[in-house]
Formats: C-alpha cells, sequence, structure tokens
C-alpha cells in the first residue's frame, strides 16, 4: 500500500524527441581509439543520436514538448508553469526555460531552469511536484533536454565519456489535481533526492565558468586543452552510481511500504546498462518490470528518464495505474526518484 499524503498532480501528457541522425559504435570507431566490442561491453550502448547543426538544445526540448501536449490535448497557452532541467544550456546566460517558453508561445509564465545533471528530471518532477501543492496552477510542464554530443572530447583523453552519451529530449505534462482521498492515490506519491558535492570534481565540465583563480571566463588554453569536454572518473562515478541508485529505490519502497512484487516498472536512468543489470540482480528485479533505452540512445542525461517513460509506454509495459519508481544518479554527485502512479 502506498501511505503517503495524497498526491496533487498526475502526468497527462508524455512527449519525446530524438535528433535523426544515428552515430554507432562503428562510426565512433572510425573517429577515435575504441573499439565496437569495448563500448557494447563495458555500456550495453549500440549507438546514439547526434544533434544536426541546425538545432540547440532548446529545439530538442521544443519539439519534446509538442509532443507531450499533443498527448495531453492542450495547447502551450494552457500552461502555467514550467521546469526545465539540463546541463547543456543554449546559452550560459539566459536559461534554457525563457527559450522553450518563447519558441512554444506560452503566456509569460515562469521557466524555472534545474540544475541536476542526471539526476534532472527526478528533481523536475518533485519540484513540478511540490510548486503543485502551494500556488494555483493547473498545467505544468516538466522538460528534460540535452545536447552532449556538441561538448564531447572525441580523443584518446575524452574517449571514455564521449563514447556514452548522445542528445534527446523528453516532457511531462502535469495536470494539477483538485481531489484529494482518493482509494488508490494516482500521479506524483513520493519523491528522494539527494546531493554530496564532495564528490564534484569525478563528473564535471572545468571550463568555462567563473571559479576562483581564473581572471577569464573561458581562455583559448582552456579550449586547447579540452577543458570544455567532460571529465569522469568513471570507476568512482560508476561505484556512488551503483550504491545511490540502489538506496533510492529501497528507500522509496520502504518508506511507502512497498515490495519490488508491488511495483510494475523500475526505470534507471540510463548511463550503463552494467548499472541496471547490478540493480536488477541486486533487489531482485525481474526483467519485464525494467525499461532500457540506453541500447540505441545511449546516456541521455536528462531526457534519460521521459525517453524511457515514452518506450515503456509504447511497448505495453507502461498502463494507466502501473507504479513506477525512477531512480538516478548524476554528476554533483547528485541522485534521486519519484514514485508514480500512472
Ligand atoms: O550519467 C551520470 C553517471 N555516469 C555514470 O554512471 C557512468 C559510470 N561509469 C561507467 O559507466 C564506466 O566507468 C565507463 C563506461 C565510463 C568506463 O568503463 P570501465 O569499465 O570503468 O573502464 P575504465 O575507465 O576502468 O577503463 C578500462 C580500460 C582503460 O584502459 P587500461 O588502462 O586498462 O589499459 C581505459 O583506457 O578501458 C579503456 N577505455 C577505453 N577503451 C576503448 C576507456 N574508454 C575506452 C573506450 N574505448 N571508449
Amino acid at each position: 500500500m502506498v501511505s503517503s499524503a495524497s498526491p496533487s498532480s498526475e502526468i497527462v501528457g508524455l512527449g519525446s524527441y530524438v535528433p535523426q541522425k544515428v552515430m554507432t559504435n562503428q562510426e565512433l570507431e572510425s573517429i577515435m581509439d575504441t573499439t565496437d566490442e569495448w563500448i557494447r561491453t563495458r555500456t550495453g550502448i549500440s549507438e546514439r543520436r547526434v544533434a544536426d547543426v541546425t538545432e540547440g538544445t532548446s529545439d530538442l526540448a521544443v519539439a519534446a514538448c509538442r509532443d507531450a501536449l499533443q498527448d495531453a490535448g492542450l495547447r502551450a497557452k494552457d500552461l502555467d508553469l514550467m521546469i526545465v532541467a539540463t546541463c547543456t544550456p543554449d546559452y550560459f546566460m539566459p536559461g534554457l526555460g525563457v527559450l522553450i517558453q518563447n519558441k512554444l508561445g506560452c503566456r509569460p509564465i515562469p521557466a524555472i531552469d534545474l540544475r541536476g545533471q542526471c539526476s534532472g528530471f527526478a528533481w523536475a518532477l518533485s519540484t513540478a511536484d511540490a510548486y503543485s501543492k502551494m500556488a494555483d496552477y493547473q498545467y505544468i510542464l516538466v522538460v528534460g533536454s540535452d545536447l552532449q554530443t556538441r561538448i564531447l572530447d572525441y580523443s584518446l583523453d575524452g574517449r571514455n565519456s564521449a563514447v556514452l552519451f548522445g542528445d534527446g529530449a523528453g516532457a511531462c505534462v502535469l495536470k494539477v489535481k483538485k481531489t484529494l482521498g482518493e482509494s488508490q492515490p494516482s500521479g506524483l506519491l513520493d519523491h528522494i533526492l539527494g546531493s554530496d558535492g564532495s564528490g564534484f570534481s569525478h563528473l564535471m565540465v572545468p571550463r568555462p565558468g567563473c571559479q576562483a583563480n581564473n581572471s577569464s571566463f573561458i581562455s583559448h588554453n582552456d579550449i586547447d586543452s579540452k577543458k570544455t569536454a567532460p571529465y569522469m572518473d568513471g570507476r568512482q562515478v560508476f561505484k556512488y552510481a551503483s550504491y545511490y541508485m540502489e538506496k533510492t529505490v529501497t528507500e522509496l519502497m520502504a518508506r511507502n511500504k512497498l515490495s519490488i512484487d508491488d511495483i510494475d516498472l523500475i526505470i534507471p536512468h540510463q548511463a550503463n546498462l552494467r548499472l541496471s543489470k547490478i540493480l536488477k540482480t541486486k533487489l531482485g528485479i525481474p526483467p519485464e518490470k525494467m525499461v532500457s533505452v540506453i541500447e540505441k540512445f545511449g546516456n541521455t542525461t536528462s531526457a534519460s528518464l521521459p525517453l524511457c517513460f515514452v518506450e515503456a509506454r509504447q511497448s505495453g509495459k507502461l498502463k494507466k495505474g502501473s507504479l513506477i519508481i525512477t531512480t538516478t544518479f548524476g554528476s554533483g554527485f547528485t541522485w534521486g526518484g519519484n514514485l508514480i502512479r500512472w
């Protein structure tokens, strides 16, 4: 039984967008020192999508938002609030949300940017849920969009990250519910969020930025020395990701008095297929209760969860009434998860 307080928002629209261009592992083999065999064995990834030069992060987001609005049977003008998760915005300033708000043709609603990196979408869902309890909003758009391939380092130094990431976007329309006290609560039921900034240097993009002891926002040396690309200590990140992704699921189940048998779907952030397999083994999750899109999209950062929602719905795994748990981990370190009755 779900014992948390009655939810006040539910997902009524779901959308996604991935760029058309597919980059296979074989194509990566031809431009950098890697192999299809290494990538598939270590990560489970076969291919990923790469944005066209005419597309920016906001364009990926807008396409996903339109898809979600259509799914909900709503227009952009119906939206009251937008929460946007990204770590690869079009501009350092202003944020991504205002660009999406303008391109979609929304009213002058608040468009709030949120930085949770790979945990961004889980954090954005929980933030939207919190807003739904405290303000007079009816429809809230939650967006995750990232365009990582433009910042990757395809040389030997960056190969552990370059093979992982892909571009994509996803969005959910939330409807704030007025009816409380249902016998079987539906919608967003519970959330766990966490961070540990002592791990920040294990997965980061060092430059540009406004850190101490750097007199410029960016320098030629930063570019030449590839400091504008993600740096990752993969083994450290893997260790923490494995621990916190499992902890998030077990805590969400424990405090809602649920077991794996009660859960219809576990949706893990798509960082590495090995991470999902460890989670599956440790928690005894039957394969049909797991969702995976990493094989075809790689790690799409804040788009990872909604792309899984879409996949699960298309494959018939996600149905009205399904009880799902999401679990994420990302740069920061950040982690989080959501308990949702669809
Ligand atoms: O989304 C946010 C959270 N992100 C994650 O959770 C990612 C977590 N980390 C990982 O998924 C894995 O650590 C990686 C996939 C990034 C790397 O896999 P690994 O098994 O931890 O490999 P490693 O970094 O320990 O490297 C093993 C070997 C090294 O060679 P030596 O020193 O053993 O000779 C690397 O240089 O693999 C080499 N290597 C590669 N070889 C071919 C690293 N990247 C590549 C590559 N192709 N792309």
